[in-house]
């Protein structure tokens, strides 16, 4: 389970933090490969925004050791789901994915229908608020995504 977005520093390490939290409650954690990475180069090997760091702690999940790290091709095998953020990201994986390779290439909110919203707003450059949307967007869909995982085990 790769989750993707523009800076690998807000987003998606939310994302990852969120998903490992939940499928290791779900007795999943040995069992599924989770990480995040970015679409740019600005962001390598740094470590998640202190903002989304500070805002994910407050809920219980811990960031601090995730580094930004770009996606690569090999990931599109590597990774069975690869799940974007947003429009610009999805597209960017579109065109990045190798044509051979299967897989899940998708939004996250794609497993929340009822928000109403395709896209996880980039809160890099506005207030505190932003970093609790994407909490609370990634929190909404987090249990779709994992009981769709959880069907596909389930037929293995
Ligand atoms: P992310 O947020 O894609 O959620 O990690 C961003 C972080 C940094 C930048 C853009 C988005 N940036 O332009 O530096």
């Amino acid at each position: 389970m790769l989750f993707v977005c523009l800076g690998n520093i807000c987003r998606s390490p939310t994302a990852e933090g969120v998903f490992r939290s939940a499928a290791v409650r779900a007795g999943l954690g040995k069992r599924v490969l989770i990480d995040s990475a970015g679409l740019g180069v600005q962001h390598i090997g740094w470590p998640p925004d202190p903002r989304a760091i500070q805002a994910a702690k407050r809920r219980g999940y811990d960031l601090a050791k995730i580094r930004g790290r770009r996606v690569t091709a090999t990931d599109f095998s590597r990774f069975g789901w690869i799940i974007a953020m947003d429009d610009a990201n999805l597209q960017a994986l579109i065109e990045l994915k190798p044509p051979d390779v299967g897989g899940y290439l998708g939004l996250l909110l794609d497993f929340a229908p009822d928000l109403g919203t395709r896209e996880i707003p980039d809160p890099y450059f506005g207030g505190p608020e932003g970093f609790e949307r994407v909490l609370d967007l990634v929190e909404a869909s987090v249990p779709g995504l994992l009981e769709r995982l959880q069907d596909t085990l389930g037929d293995q």
